[in-house]
């Protein structure tokens, strides 16, 4: 029975261990450009014991960005820069993921410490923005965005297309669709976002057709040995469950006839009116629901904090992969603390040898 600790192989990549960095945005980039803070901050938690690192949301364009501080990856010195980063997440040990992202009309906003709502149209830091309809989407996101030509559909396809190989070319084997939390793709699905009468809206054949056509763009260039990887929301939380997360699994079987390797079950966020149950591993039993009934190997996040609850959830096969995010900002060496409290063989060795051989003879 596979456990927190037991290796996972996709394609011809194997994690360590089943403990992975959830992508987390900085908002420390320079005009896309990864900065020293990313240096620091990466090689921290790739030393910490993680199997999997995903690198935080790059834009596949500069409009695609939440924020003017976002990671981007829309050009060569972008990629560059990253390789340096690869390197040291492989140097800890884990695998280099990343996750490429188009922000939507969520796009053009203040980072989270500086508000967290949307640059006053009249900013001269601000952007237009673009999404599925000319819907915002409301609270303290008020932009209207301009609704989507099929020109502009094409443009953002190529875009993801252009940015996964770069993702290559900078080093990464996983890569990651960010396909959810109320962001473009996850507009386009959603009926709270998407009000077009083409062939982009209305059903949710049609509504899941930008997230499909990317999928399958995206696959034809990254390489068939490599996983591809997606994030979803496949629950509004809005009253509307039952049917949000059906239609949700049928998509993603379509996705994984495409090729889709593996699912991040997560949240849609496409209304700032949702009741989300937030609590201890509330995302597990649903991501355990899209794993039984698509076939595909999955992951998720959200309140994930006790190694105990951690391993229970892989052990159960609820997930194959947990994500941590803000444990892993409290203590990037939660893989070691999960190891100790597991009682595994030797847990020193979840970290690199310059920490293990001495914290093995430490109590
Ligand atoms: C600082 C911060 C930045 C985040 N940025 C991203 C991101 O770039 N992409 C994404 O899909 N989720 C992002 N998230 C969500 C996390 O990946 C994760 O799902 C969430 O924090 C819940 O997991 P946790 O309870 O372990 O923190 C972010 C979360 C935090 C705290």
């Amino acid at each position: 029975m596979a456990s927190l600790f037991e290796p996972f192989s996709l394609k011809s990549v194997t994690l360590r261990n089943r403990i992975a960095v959830s992508p987390m945005c900085q908002y420390m980039a320079r005009d896309g450009v990864v900065t020293d803070w990313h240096r620091a901050h990466y090689a921290t938690l790739a030393r910490g014991g993680a199997g999997l690192l995903v690198v935080e949301a790059s834009a596949v364009s500069p409009e695609g960005r939440i924020t003017w501080g976002d990671l981007g990856l829309w050009n060569e010195e972008q990629a560059e820069a990253l390789r340096p980063i690869v390197a040291d997440i492989k140097a800890g040990g884990a695998i280099p993921g990343i996750q490429i992202a188009h922000a939507g009309r969520k796009a053009s906003a203040n980072r989270p410490w500086e508000g967290d709502d949307h640059l006053p149209e009249n900013d001269p830091h601000g952007w237009a923005t673009i999404a599925a309809s000319a819907v915002p989407f409301g609270g303290g996101l008020p932009r209207v965005p301009a609704a989507m030509t099929l020109d502009d559909i094409a443009r953002v396809q190529n875009d993801f297309v252009e940015t996964a190989k770069r993702a290559l070319s900078a080093g990464f084997e996983w890569l990651e669709l960010h396909l959810a939390h109320g962001y473009l793709a996850q507009s386009f699905l959603s009926p709270h976002a998407n009000k077009r009468d083409d062939q982009y809206g209305g059903s949710a054949e049609n509504r899941g057709r930008f997230l499909l056509e990317t999928v399958r763009a995206v696959r034809k260039v990254w390489p068939a040995d490599l996983p591809l990887t997606a994030r979803l929301g496949v629950i509004e939380f809005d009253g509307n469950d039952e049917q949000t997360v059906a239609e949700a699994i049928e998509l993603v079987k379509r996705m994984k006839a495409e090729g889709l390797d593996f699912l991040d079950v997560s949240i849609g966020f496409n209304t700032p009116d949702a009741k989300i149950p937030w609590g201890p591993h509330f995302m597990a039993d649903i991501a355990a629901r899209v794993r039984q009934e698509t076939g595909l190997p999955v992951g998720t996040s959200w309140f994930i904090s006790e190694p105990a609850e951690a391993d229970a959830l892989v052990r159960e096969q609820k997930v194959d992969l947990v994500f941590l995010g803000r444990p892993l900002l409290a203590n990037p060496h939660w893989p070691y603390r999960a190891a100790k409290e597991l009682e595994i063989k030797d847990p020193a060795w979840v970290l690199p040898p310059p920490y293990a051989h001495w914290l093995a003879r430490y109590r």
